[in-house]
């Protein structure tokens, strides 16, 4: 055959297998369809990368001693500042847990088809579960993913009930994984604040409203093996829009941009990986830095990762807080002045790669 026929057939088999890769995959591909295969300038093969280096690591299980709190609350402003990416240890979650919620989504992902499909929606809407594809990125190319992403507590009774029954554990267990990740993340926003000198909940509240306050989102990722992993991507390079995401996944691959090169956030059983995005980025006038990442594929082995997005309240005004503007030359966020509505209208016509942003 040759390579046009080879990639029409490819293109067919996509078309079949529109909304879940990991069925195209078990049909067994040996190439990937065009649609996956980014710019030279833009695939891994081409880009330049540091395996070497590690994003910083900080140690939150002393965070309640008088005598190191400080310490904590530096090191953290730091590395917001400097990577806008950080592994937290000592956060006092379980390995027992930590091990259930992998299982859980494997298992979630593991599920036939048609069990999923009954999820399937358009990525941005949060409202039911939704189970899919990620959009296509501001380049009109497709990451290597399927997800599966929901509101998390506290939702009403309903809303808890249109969460999957298949696997058993799923409910328990992302309800268990979910109340965590929030205290970890109060922790974080309140070193943030005690560095900036705010009050305790004061980047909360600003990215809440008098109506609501900040919301989160659950996304499970599931990247399956890929034919061609120097030139596609799981996801393709982008900023989350959101506040802050914590990640938590079981085989290495999140890779974050540093001063031009790409560095892999090496592989780690114990570490949440946190990352800060544009809404920290605008209200802390460049404070916290936006941290550009996306994830690399592996040709013979799948991966998962468990997000847990915290989003400003729609109708929160993204602006740079009063405590941020400074007397010197204005920066590039002091014009900022919408709702996060509104930003991301903006933003989705701009860079549409965002994971799950609303
Ligand atoms: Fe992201």
């Amino acid at each position: 055959m040759t390579t046009t026929v080879i990639q029409r057939k490819l293109n067919e088999e996509y078309c079949r297998n529109a909304n879940s890769i990991k069925a195209m995959v078990d049909s067994g591909l040996t190439h990937i369809p065009s649609d996956f295969i980014l710019p030279q300038n833009m695939q891994p093969r081409f880009t330049k990368s540091d395996k070497s280096r590690d994003v910083p690591t900080i140690d939150l299980s002393l965070v309640n001693d008088e005598s190191e709190r400080p310490r904590i609350a530096t090191a953290v402003t730091e590395a917001a500042k400097e990577w806008g990416v950080f592994k937290v240890v000592g956060h006092g979650i379980s390995a027992t847990l930590r091990k259930k919620l992998i299982q859980v989504i494997r298992e979630f992902f593991d599920l036939p088809l048609s069990d999923k499909l009954q999820f399937l929606g358009p990525s941005g809407d949060t409202s039911t579960p939704r189970y899919g594809r990620t959009r296509r990125g501001k380049t009109g190319h497709q990451s290597w993913r399927d997800q599966f992403h929901h509101r998390t507590p506290p939702l009403d009774f309903e809303e808890l009930q249109s969460w999957p029954e298949k696997p058993e554990t799923y409910r328990d267990t992302i309800l268990e994984w979910t109340k965590e990740i929030q205290k970890v993340t109060d922790t974080v926003f309140s070193l943030l604040a005690d560095a900036y000198d705010l009050q305790p909940r004061r980047l909360q509240n600003l990215m809440g409203t008098a109506e609501s306050g900040m919301e989160a989102t659950m996304l499970a990722a599931y990247y399956p093996p890929c034919p061609q992993p120097d030139v596609a991507s799981g996801i393709v390079a982008h900023t989350d829009p959101v506040g802050m995401v914590v990640n938590f996944e079981d085989v290495p691959g999140l890779e974050v941009q540093k001063d031009g090169t790409w560095i892999l956030v090496a592989p780690d059983p114990e570490s949440l990986i946190i990352l800060t995005g544009d809404a920290m980025e605008i209200i802390t006038n460049g404070r916290c830095k936006s941290c550009e990442h996306r994830v690399l594929l592996k040709e013979k082995q799948d991966r998962v990762s468990a997000l847990v997005l915290m989003k400003p309240s729609l109708e929160a005004k993204l602006c740079v807080a009063p405590e941020f503007i400074t007397s010197g030359p204005p920066s590039r966020f002091m014009g900022m002045n919408m709702t996060y509505r509104e930003y991301l209208q903006t933003f989705r016509r701009k860079c549409s790669d965002a994971t799950v942003d609303s």
